[in-house]
């Protein structure tokens, strides 16, 4: 049975409406399931009959690496669809007024909260909020300020050029979409840009150990430097192009407070749930909840991720750097607008308004029986649900 995926190419400025939803052949190996074929998620795709199963690898197309970036596959929903996570797109745009102008015709950004615009730019000019605030919790959140207004540093013009520069590294940053009153809908989440004529004073010192990138905050994700515009968001919380200048920033910070560096291990890392999910040891599958070799796979409630893992796989975390671990075999995504997978599906075969994501191309390997594969689902990013080892039964 020919399956089909969809995938919109990424797009640059203005060719939104003329996305291309290109068919790719996709034989479902083994499966002996006679279930309807997969048909689109909307009617606008024509590509449904199966008829043209064209190269789907989209070269030109920018498309980054498996496992580094999403793949765009499903278009961005023209209205977001509440509580649920909205996947990263690269947004490109013409330079906005008064902006300097695009070294291509356009500036580009990821709408993801690891990710910035160019240096100098603003992430609010170019990345969607609305999208990143659907990636983690946002809620409005008063900070305690410690400011003085006889603070030595206000009238140090060395510090106030440096902390300027730190302003504008956050300003091309995703950060400022719930951490700037500026764009926070219902108010700022704790500290933020405006808060005080050294805004920094709006952090708490353990926040401060994060920036400093005492403490780790890798559970959120991170783009690679050259897919980010230079930015990197490993050795500080924040994404910086100089991480070695940013790190010096809030480490002095974190001293002047009267802290030492050593007292940041004691700081858990950031990322609650996201940090506790990716430690998290499955055992094996119980009930009827599993993988058979006929391609049958059972699930518990609605997943909108599945994934088919080798045994001993990291457990999949947040996009772009840790949704697609090493050993993924097979993962399907369903569309941010359509509803959730329920129960069961088959083995290679990609449900109406899903898309498989791994492998990029073509069907997963065939499972034997016997082997033990590790089955995940989540009922959207951050959420999972059913996590355990299947023993592919006969
Ligand atoms: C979708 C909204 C949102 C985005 C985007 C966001 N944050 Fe936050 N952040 C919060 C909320 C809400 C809190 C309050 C504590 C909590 O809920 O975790 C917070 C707290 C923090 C704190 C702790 C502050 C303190 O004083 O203890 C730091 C540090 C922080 N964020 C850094 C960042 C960085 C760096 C980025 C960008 C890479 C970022 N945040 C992006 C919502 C967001």
């Amino acid at each position: 049975m020919r399956q089909l995926s969809l995938t919109l190419l990424l797009c640059l400025v203005g060719c939104a409406d003329e996305a291309s939803e290109v068919a790719s052949g996709n034989d479902a190996s083994g499966s002996a399931d006679a279930t309807a074929d997969t048909s689109a998620p909307d009617s606008s795709a024509d590509a449904t009959d199966g008829s043209g199963a064209t190269d789907a690898s989209g070269s030109g197309s920018g498309e980054p690496a498996q496992g580094i970036i999403s793949t765009e596959s499903f278009p961005l929903p023209e209205s977001l669809p509440g509580g649920i996570f909205i996947q990263p797109r690269l947004l490109c745009s013409p330079p906005v007024a008064g902006d300097a102008p695009a070294a291509g015709d356009s500036v580009c950004t990821y709408s993801a909260i690891s990710a910035c615009t160019e240096p100098g730019r603003d992430f609010a000019d170019y990345g969607r909020c609305d999208i990143v605030r659907t990636q983690r919790p946002y809620s409005a959140q008063t900070p305690v300020i410690q400011a003085d207004p006889s603070d030595p540093r206000l009238s140090d013009p060395a510090f106030m050029s440096e902390l300027d520069w730190v302003t504008s590294q956050v300003k091309s940053c995703a950060c400022v979409c719930c951490h700037s009153s500026a764009l926070a809908p219902n108010g700022p989440s704790d500290w933020h840009l405006e808060a005080s004529a050294i805004w920094t004073d709006s952090v708490s010192d353990n926040g401060v150990a994060l920036l400093a990138g005492l403490v780790d905050s890798s559970a959120f994700g991170a783009y690679p430097p050259e897919q980010n515009f230079g930015f990197e968001r490993v050795r500080t919380a924040l994404p910086s192009t100089e991480p070695d200048r940013m790190k010096t920033f809030f480490l002095e910070e974190y001293l002047r407070r009267g802290h030492v560096e050593s007292e940041a291990a004691a700081i858990a890392p950031f990322g609650g749930p996201l940090v506790t999910q990716a430690t998290y040891e499955p055992r094996a599958c119980a009930g009827s909840i599993g993988v058979k070799a006929d391609g049958t796979i059972r699930f518990t409630g609605s997943a909108r991720y599945l994934y088919i893992l080798e045994n001993g796989s990291k457990n999949p975390g947040v996009p772009p750097n840790l949704d697609t671990p090493a050993g993924t075999i097979w993962r399907v995504d369903v569309a941010e607008a359509s509803p959730a997978m329920r129960g069961a599906l088959t083995y290679g075969r990609v449900p109406a308004g899903a898309a498989q994501r791994v492998p990029a191309n073509g069907p997963p390997r065939a499972l034997t029986a016997g082997e033990q594969v590790y089955l995940y689902t989540l009922a959207d990013v951050g959420l999972p649900l059913t996590r355990c080892i299947a023993t592919v039964a006969p």
